[in-house]
């Protein structure tokens, strides 16, 4: 389906007060969905701390942020479970249920999957069971959040995050920065300098591509995955410039130009193209995408990855 349909669709729902858990909805349908939700949120929060090689066995409490919740709890619990002393999670919707997290939760009771977190975390498996059966008979979020040390604060500001803690051992996100402006980064990452203890660590998985081509009912199986770079700013806020269907369109470099401009220590940088990769041809890349960066000596560069994740240190 031609992508333009799609965002006509975003554009009209972005009108109505339900229109982001409208937009959601066909994704709930699928089959097995909490399960793979469940799955996808644990692998991909074990992946990222095992990356990001905090230590959690030691005796000092330990402290974790994580930036864009969206609709499922499973990682700031899995943090939880690996033994974080608190875990303070933010997004700018308010989106999750406990009826949608009992239904997520049932997914982790598994001999590996527990054994995993048992490894890589604080806790012996027999705790780590204890602990999982606790949280599954909770029936309101409020218990959950209670028994886990879970802060959630939906609809955030900076200051929120800073009035509940202001250091941080762990600050993590799964694809939430390509839905964010560039002006809210460049605070955003001032403000992770701060809060980011001595031996602390940031650990951020972004998806650079467009997002019309995402796989699903309406997605356009004839454009690149970067063909949002063709497009002037102007061009492209009328399609995509509502709270829905904005991503920023910008690559890795420019998560590395943040770094720098704040002094952050990039430990890594781990680029992968997961799907086939159909780069643009440099000539079709508009200015306006070329002049977000401070240097850029490489234009093929902004086609590179289709998703990467960053680690930094202050
Ligand atoms: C693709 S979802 C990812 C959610 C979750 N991390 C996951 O892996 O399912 C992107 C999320 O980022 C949130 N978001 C957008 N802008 C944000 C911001 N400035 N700060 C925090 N979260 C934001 C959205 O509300 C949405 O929940």
């Amino acid at each position: 389906m031609h992508w333009k349909i799609k965002a006509s669709l975003q554009k009209i729902l972005h009108f109505t007060k339900i229109g982001d858990q409208l937009n959601h909805i066909p994704a709930t349908l699928k089959k097995d969905y909490h399960k793979n939700v469940c799955l996808y949120q644990f692998y991909e929060c074990i992946r990222k701390f095992e990356a990001s090689k905090i230590q959690l066995e030691t005796d000092t409490k330990k402290a974790a942020l994580e930036i864009g919740t969206g609709y499922s709890l499973i990682a700031p619990v899995v943090l939880y479970l690996l033994g974080f002393d608190t875990i303070v999670t933010v997004d700018i919707s308010k989106d999750v249920s406990i009826k949608t997290f009992q239904k997520q939760i049932i997914h982790l009771n598994d001999a590996t999957l527990l054994q995993t977190v048992s490894e890589k975390g604080r806790f012996t498996v027999l705790e780590i069971k204890e602990k999982l059966q606790q949280i599954q008979s909770f029936q309101t979020l409020e218990k959950l959040y209670k028994f886990c040390n879970i802060i959630y604060i939906p609809k955030y500001t900076l200051s929120d995050i800073e009035n509940t803690c202001n250091s941080f051992d762990y600050i993590c996100s799964q694809v939430v920065f390509e839905h964010i402006s560039p002006a809210f980064l460049k605070q955003l990452f001032i403000k992770m300098k701060t809060w980011l203890t001595k031996d602390g660590c940031a650990i951020h998985t972004i998806n650079f591509i467009d997002h019309f081509a995402n796989p699903g009912f309406f997605q356009d199986k004839n454009i690149s995955e970067f063909n949002f770079l063709k497009y002037s700013d102007n061009t492209w806020d009328f399609w995509a410039g509502n709270a829905i269907a904005y991503t920023n369109r910008l690559s890795y470099l420019y998560y590395l130009e943040l770094c720098e401009a704040n002094k952050l220590q990039v430990i890594d940088f781990i680029g992968e193209n997961y799907r086939i990769h159909n780069p643009l041809p440099t000539t079709e890349i508009h200015p306006d995408v070329l002049k977000k960066y401070k240097q850029l000596s490489n234009v093929e560069d902004v086609c590179k990855f289709q998703r990467g994740t960053l680690i930094f240190k202050k």
